[in-house]
């Protein structure tokens, strides 16, 4: 059962046309990985779907209902949650204040306390101001900004970008307990390894169009695609 479809858009900053014609389907309680170097239109897509850069032309239906056009708030409402790439954690806000806050915006939320559960390193620092986190701390708070949601599908930004490499490896346990709990995932990567360990499927994008589609082992088996579109290096293959 199809829970988003992103079919042919267009998406512009002013008058610079990014995405060219881009289309993704999604099945509920996937996890399907958008990859490509910088610059290619990751982060734009993402923008497309949760009503932040909305697409010119093109539509965006989840659960065949069209989305397209709809204001942020409206698609966060359905049950849509971005973790942006650059986290937002509001900086004078505590960590409890920044889940509470979210927490506060959802129709369904989870409770608060869950998310310390699911993130036990953000316990003792639930008075903590987000400015003075450390860059994995702000990312489990912008995660479980999300996550206090209960979104049914999630976003994810680059999720691993400057994280050490425990803390990566935290994330992927956490997002792999979320997908058990039926969460949809759609995951952006520079570290393709992280992506891969997590996704059955991606797509590689390129200068605003999509490139290639296809499960993990297909992209995994072509070094061709990795070497042209991921900036993986093959030498030790
Ligand atoms: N606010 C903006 N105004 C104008 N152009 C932008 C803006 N944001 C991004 N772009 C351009 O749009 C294109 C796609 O950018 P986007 O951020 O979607 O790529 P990305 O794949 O997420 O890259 P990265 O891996 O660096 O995050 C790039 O050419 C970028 O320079
Ligand atoms: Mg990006």
């Amino acid at each position: 059962m199809t829970i988003l479809a992103v079919d042919d858009i267009d998406t512009y900053y002013g008058n610079s046309h990014v995405l060219h014609g881009i289309s993704l389907e999604i099945d509920e309680g996937e996890v399907v990985t958008l990859l490509g170097r910088n610059g290619a239109g990751k982060t734009t897509t993402m923008r497309s779907i949760v009503g932040a850069s909305p697409p010119r032309r093109g539509s965006i239906t989840y659960r065949g209902e069209e989305i397209a056009g709809r204001s942020p708030d409206a698609i966060n409402a359905l049950g849509i949650s971005l973790v942006p790439e650059d986290r937002r954690v509001f900086p004078t806000l505590s960590v409890h204040e920044n889940l509470t806050l979210a927490h506060n915006l959802a129709a369904d939320p989870r409770p608060v306390a869950e998310m310390y559960e699911l993130f036990p390193a953000l316990d003792p620092l639930r008075k903590n101001k987000g400015r003075n986190l450390s860059g994995g701390e702000q990312q489990m708070v912008s995660v479980a900004r999300a996550l206090v949601q209960a979104p049914d599908l999630l976003l994810l930004d680059e999720p691993t970008e400057g994280l050490a490499p425990v803390i990566v490896d935290d994330l992927r346990e956490i997002v792999r307990t979320v997908v058990e709990e039926e969460v949809t995932v759609l995951l952006t990567e520079q570290n393709v390894d992280f992506a891969f360990d997590l996704a059955e499927r991606g797509y590689i994008m390129d200068t605003g169009e999509i490139v290639f589609d296809g499960t993990v082992e297909e992209i995994q088996a072509r070094e061709d695609l990795l070497e042209t579109y991921l900036s993986v290096g093959t030498a030790d293959a």
